[in-house]
């Protein structure tokens, strides 16, 4: 375990793209460890309606990079487009995380543990209230594992791109797509390097309201 204070923890668990290291294997014990961890998030009603699909084989790795990889061009495709029917650059910071994200695009079929976060059921259609509560339900728990693997030398990243794709993802993970949603997918690496620095973030009085909106 890395000697991390929670509040270093909290404010260094960064999304690591360029510092996953792809040659480290990285141990069962580890990953089990840190689902562990996040088996102990709350759930609404307690329905602990969570599922992870961890993926070390290399082929579906390959093949879930591959879906990620078309999710990540469709997505830059858009976002040019907007900018440039908007008239805007990509600010400095824009452009780092883009340089950042791209080789995370190049290289996810390589990274050694992919992990998906699911839950039973779909939302296509439910109101708010449903929507809240089973989303509410895996991030929690997603968040936790990022955690617990930070404090152990792991390095993820949150990312959503290969749901562009997400019906082929549960063909390449035999995940029954009627019945069981997917929330992300996590690669998880050893970091190369253990000193991540806290982001920066906008001022706290931009975003929080006391009392009244
Ligand atoms: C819901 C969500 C979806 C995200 N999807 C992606 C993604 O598909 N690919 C990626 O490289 N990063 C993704 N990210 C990571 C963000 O880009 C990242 O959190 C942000 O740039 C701030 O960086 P930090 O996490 O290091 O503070 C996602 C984050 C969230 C919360």
């Amino acid at each position: 375990m890395l000697d991390l204070t929670p509040d270093e923890l909290l404010s260094t668990t960064r999304s690591v793209r360029l510092r996953l290291d792809l040659e480290r294997p990285v141990a069962r014990g580890l990953i089990e460890e840190c689902l562990q961890m996040a088996q102990q998030a709350p759930t609404g009603g307690n329905q602990q309606g969570w599922a992870f699909v961890v993926v070390t084989d290399a082929e579906t790795r390959q093949a879930l990079g591959r879906l990620y990889k078309q999710g990540w061009e469709s997505y830059q495709q858009a976002i040019a487009e907007r900018m440039k029917s908007a008239g805007v650059a990509p600010s400095h910071e824009a452009l780092r995380v883009r340089r950042s994200a791209q080789h995370l695009a190049d290289h996810m079929g390589d990274v050694p543990v992919l992990v998906i976060p699911c839950f039973a059921g779909r939302l296509d259609g439910l109101g708010n209230e449903a929507q809240a509560s089973q989303w509410g339900s895996i991030l929690p728990a997603t968040w936790s594992f990022m955690l617990a693997a930070r404090a152990r030398g792991l390095g993820t990243c949150w990312t959503t791109l290969h749901l562009h794709h997400e019906r082929e993802a549960a063909d390449v993970l035999s995940i029954p797509y009627d019945e069981v949603t997917q929330a992300a997918m996590i690669p998880v690496a050893h970091t190369i390097g253990e000193e991540f620095k806290p982001a920066p973030r906008r001022p706290l009085d931009s975003m929080v309201h006391w009392e009244k909106w």
